[in-house]
């Protein structure tokens, strides 16, 4: 099939992003982020909707411009349905479903998750952007975002698609969701994940230990981890005989450095026993990783650690298609759309779903 060009959008959360694939190769890839949440800690679901309807369009108009495509060269809408924050993915969805009914062209929903997975498949036409070696399947892929930890194996069905199966997953918070409430801990901004990251490069990851859950399976859990940084620096604090982080932080020389990089040794520490008990009980060789956490230095370092260690074949996402992003949302429907797999106009977004 030639010439197909998709106009994809993305807005299940806090950034608003459409990107334009022609063939398989992606020619644009704008997001235009929501600083209106820092000041709140965390994601506001009614501001961020209204944000979505104020950048949607120009967002959309600057993919398409920057890909030197006009609106009646476009052979379908590709779109995030869920999962996501409702309010969100509404304006995405109408805004795609609008546009399509007018240039008379079908819609392809994708799920969000599956986009994280298939970021590792986008051929970057953009010169900003090097594309890396894709993965074979089967592969594994660690999803690691704000909302959702788990391990996922994807193997081919025979179609462009491929299928995806839950492997193991959190039973309560996702590695994100640790980072950034650990972060809001330390008085840190929202999200916190990029600021741990940075301040553990001049910290001691030993300093600290916090407790690790040891579930059975490929399961995580990141619940308790939370709660073993708070009383560690609640146990500091009456030691000290401050109330404050920032007191605290004046008695104890490299504090916030010291707990960024223990809190971001054990995440990662949990994540990756997980992922190569999977990689060696299935006898997988290909790992992967995606979604926002995928971005943490640390992370990356591991996963080539392990690579060499355990003989991987080791894909990591380039930064700009870790976070939130179109890019990955056309490649899942450039995928589906070689499938013939198209939406009605009725469907609707759904919050909560699974990978497959
Ligand atoms: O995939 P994503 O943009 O949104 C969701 O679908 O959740 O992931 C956002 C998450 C946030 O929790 C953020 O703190 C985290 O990814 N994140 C990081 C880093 N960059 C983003 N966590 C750790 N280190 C980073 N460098």
């Amino acid at each position: 099939m030639e010439n197909v060009v998709l106009l994809a959008i993305e807005s299940s959360c806090d950034d608003t992003s459409a990107a334009v694939i022609r063939d398989g190769v992606l020619l644009s890839n704008v997001t235009a982020s929501q600083s209106v949440h820092e000041e709140f800690g965390g994601v506001v679901p009614e501001l961020a909707s209204r944000a979505h309807q104020l950048n949607i369009l120009p967002v959309v108009d600057t993919a398409l411009k920057r890909a030197g495509v006009q609106k009646c060269e476009l052979s379908a809408i590709a779109f995030t349905r869920g999962p996501g924050l409702l309010g969100s993915l509404l304006v995405g969805t109408s805004f795609a479903k609008g546009l399509a009914l007018s240039l008379g062209i079908p819609l392809v929903e994708v799920n969000h998750l599956q986009g994280h997975v298939l970021a590792h498949f986008v051929v970057s036409g953009l010169p900003s952007v090097v594309s890396g070696p894709q993965p074979k399947y089967p592969f594994l892929c660690l999803l690691v975002s704000g909302g959702n930890s788990q391990i996922v194996k994807v193997h081919s069905n025979g179609k462009h698609l491929p299928q995806m199966e839950i492997i193991g997953q959190t039973i309560d918070d996702a590695a994100g969701e640790a980072f950034d409430k650990c972060a809001k801990v330390l008085g840190l901004p929202y999200p916190g994940g990029p600021w741990i990251d940075k301040l553990a490069k001049q910290g001691n990851a030993k300093a600290y230990t916090f407790a690790e859950p040891h579930l059975p399976g490929y399961d995580y859990s990141f619940s308790g981890l939370k709660t073993s940084f708070l009383y560690t620096i609640r146990d500091l604090m009456r030691e000290h005989g401050v109330d404050t982080i920032e007191a605290l932080s004046e008695r104890i020389p490299n504090l916030k450095e010291d707990l960024c990089a223990s809190l971001q040794f054990t995440i990662i520490d949990t994540l990756m026993r997980k992922l190569k008990k999977a990689a060696q009980d299935l006898h997988i060789n290909q790992v992967a990783i995606a979604g926002g956490v995928s971005a943490n230095s640390g992370l990356r370092t591991a996963m080539e650690d392990y690579g060499k260690r355990y003989k991987w074949n080791v894909f990591i996402p380039p930064f700009s298609f870790t976070t939130d992003n179109a890019a990955m949302i056309a490649q899942a429907g450039y995928f589906k759309y070689l499938d013939g797999d198209f939406c009605a106009i009725d469907e609707v977004p759904y919050a909560k779903t699974r990978i497959a």
